[in-house]
Formats: C-alpha cells, sequence, structure tokens
C-alpha cells in the first residue's frame, strides 16, 4: 500500500511518521505541496495514482486548507478532511464547533470593530485575551489587563493589521496553574497527554514551555475525545486549560499537530498510532485502490 505524507518541510515529526509507515508495509510517498500544481480539471495528477491515502503535515495552514479540499474533489481519502482544517484553522469554528457539541470553553466572542470589541471585553472581564482567528505557536496573543491596554491594542491592531487583524477574537483569560495541557488524539484513540509548563502565561513549547507528563485521567479522555469529534475527528492536538476550580476547558484544537515536545514526556508511540490511523482510514475507503 502506497500513503502520501504532504508536507513542505521535512520535520522530525515527518520522518518519524514516514518510519512508523514503512515499518508497517506501507510505501511512504513524499508529496511536496510546492511543487504541486492543484488542477482543477483534468483528473488525477502522476503523483497521487495509487496512493490509498494521504496525510497532511503542511505547516502551512492554507496549503492543507486547499490541499485537503482538493484531495476529496479527486476522491482521495485525506488525513486530516477539509472539514477538520477549515473547523480547527480558524478559532471562531472551533469555538462554534465546540459549543454545538457542548464542550466546555471559556466564554467567548467575535467582534468586528473596536466599539464592539470593548463591549465584549467589559462583559468578558479583564484580564482578558485576544488571539488572531487564525495562527499557532502562541504568536499574536495579548493579555489585557483593562480597558486602556485593550484600547490601545485594538487601536494598533487596526491601524497597523491586515485584514485578520479587524477581526478580534476575545476571550476570558483563565487564571490556569502555570501550564496547560495537550492531548494527542487519533479517530478514536487518546494517544498520550502532557503537560507544557511554562512561567510566561503563553505555554507553547514554541514559546519556551517545558513538556511534563500529565496523567491520562477519564476525565481527560472523555473531553478530549468530545472535543475531536466537535470538529470532525482525525488526528488533531487538543489542548486544556485547567480553571482554579479544577474544571477542564477546551483552549483550542490544532489540525497538525507537532509532537516532538511530547515525545520526550512520554512514553506512548505517537508517530506509530499516527500511521495506524491513517492506514485504517486508507483501509476503511469506500474507493479503495487507484483513483481515477
Ligand atoms: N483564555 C486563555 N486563558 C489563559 N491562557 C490562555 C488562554 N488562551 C490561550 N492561553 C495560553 O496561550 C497559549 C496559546 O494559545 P492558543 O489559543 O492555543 O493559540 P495558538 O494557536 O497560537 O497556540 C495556550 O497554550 C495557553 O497557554
Ligand atoms: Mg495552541
Amino acid at each position: 500500500m502506497r500513503i502520501g505524507i504532504a508536507c513542505s518541510r521535512v520535520r522530525i515529526e515527518e520522518k518519524l511518521i514516514t518510519a512508523a509507515l514503512a515499518a508497517r508495509g506501507v510505501e511512504p510517498v513524499r508529496l511536496d505541496p510546492r511543487k504541486l500544481i492543484l488542477r482543477v480539471r483534468g483528473g488525477t495528477p502522476p503523483e497521487l495514482v495509487g496512493l490509498r491515502a494521504v496525510l497532511l503535515r503542511c505547516i502551512s495552514h492554507s496549503h492543507a486548507f486547499y490541499l485537503s479540499r482538493w484531495l476529496e474533489h479527486l476522491g482521495v481519502p485525506v488525513v486530516n478532511s477539509h472539514q477538520v482544517v477549515a473547523t480547527c484553522g480558524d478559532k471562531f469554528l472551533t469555538s462554534l464547533s465546540l459549543a454545538a457539541a457542548g464542550v466546555p470553553q471559556p466564554p467567548t466572542a467575535l467582534a468586528f470593530s473596536r466599539g464592539s470589541a470593548l463591549a465584549a471585553l467589559g462583559e468578558l472581564g479583564y484580564p482578558a485575551v485576544l488571539k488572531p482567528l487564525v495562527g499557532s505557536w502562541g504568536r499574536l496573543l495579548a493579555r489585557v489587563n483593562d480597558r486602556d491596554a485593550a484600547e490601545a491594542v485594538l487601536e494598533h491592531k487596526e491601524t497597523l493589521g491586515g485584514y485578520l487583524h479587524s477581526l478580534f477574537y476575545l476571550q476570558e483569560y483563565v487564571e490556569k496553574p502555570g501550564r496547560d495541557i495537550r492531548v494527542l488524539v487519533a479517530g478514536d484513540r487518546v494517544i498520550c497527554a502532557v503537560y507544557r509548563r511554562s512561567t510566561h502565561w503563553i505555554t507553547n513549547t514554541a514559546r519556551g514551555g517545558t513538556a511534563a507528563p500529565c496523567p491520562l485521567t477519564p476525565e481527560i479522555q472523555g473531553l478530549s475525545l468530545a472535543a475531536a469529534r466537535a470538529v470532525g475527528g482525525g488526528i488533531v492536538a487538543v489542548d486544556l486549560l485547567e480553571t482554579e476550580e479544577g474544571e477542564l476547558l477546551v483552549n483550542e484544537v490544532n489540525h497538525t499537530p507537532e509532537f516532538h515536545g511530547a515525545m520526550a514526556a512520554c512514553e506512548a508511540d505517537i508517530p506509530g498510532a499516527m500511521a495506524d490511523y491513517v492506514i485504517h482510514v486508507a483501509e476503511e475507503a469506500r474507493c479503495c485502490g487507484s483513483p481515477s
């Protein structure tokens, strides 16, 4: 069986998934999105012929967004599906999907103008968090501790920012205990959970957070699976925040999770579990065989 892995850069994660696929008797085929032409007509391009599924490991959200939709158009099973990529790639769409599924999350709102954003922040209370709708690695997040700070950040964003910076995604600040929890999920399986600890309120490993083992409690498992299902399933990382009252809230769901930090802190075979899931998708797909 041949399975494609689409990625522009082959990081440690992609190398490990490739090796895990090969160890399971699959022939992994690297697809470089920068070299592909996503033709609207003309059928399946030669690079894709014979692939039973494609795993998207693109760093660029827009590459994953369009590739997932195009592969589905061609009838090639893709992990993650376009629905999952589109939902997880946009924090407001994620929030709405979680809300529709009854999954707990911090109070959140979207506003289109400085005035409505300030009104929404008044409702949420300070401190609050402003985030770009699309983004990762903790970039361009702002914690605003009072109205003065909020006015300054909103004015700067409106004046200096482009299209995405005039959409204000606002959230209550959760007083978490110096860490958040990252849970890796593949289909119906929770692979592992790690704490991401930091002295900074932004705990992403890309921002200096360090991973430590986190026991997989039934509550963490149940909530992570519910969050993963809410966005459409697949291979995702669910980020959880612990409140001062000991409640767990879902902060976000990532569609192309990095896991080198988690790997150092837990014993689970993360690339193996991801490879198993993609193989499962390939085997389950009705349209098995070469896409026409
Ligand atoms: N509402 C919040 N309250 C407290 N901490 C938060 C909140 N939102 C985000 N954070 C912290 O910031 C980090 C990055 O936020 P996140 O929404 O996951 O953005 P990104 O997509 O850039 O990772 C989280 O892992 C968490 O540590
Ligand atoms: Mg995050």
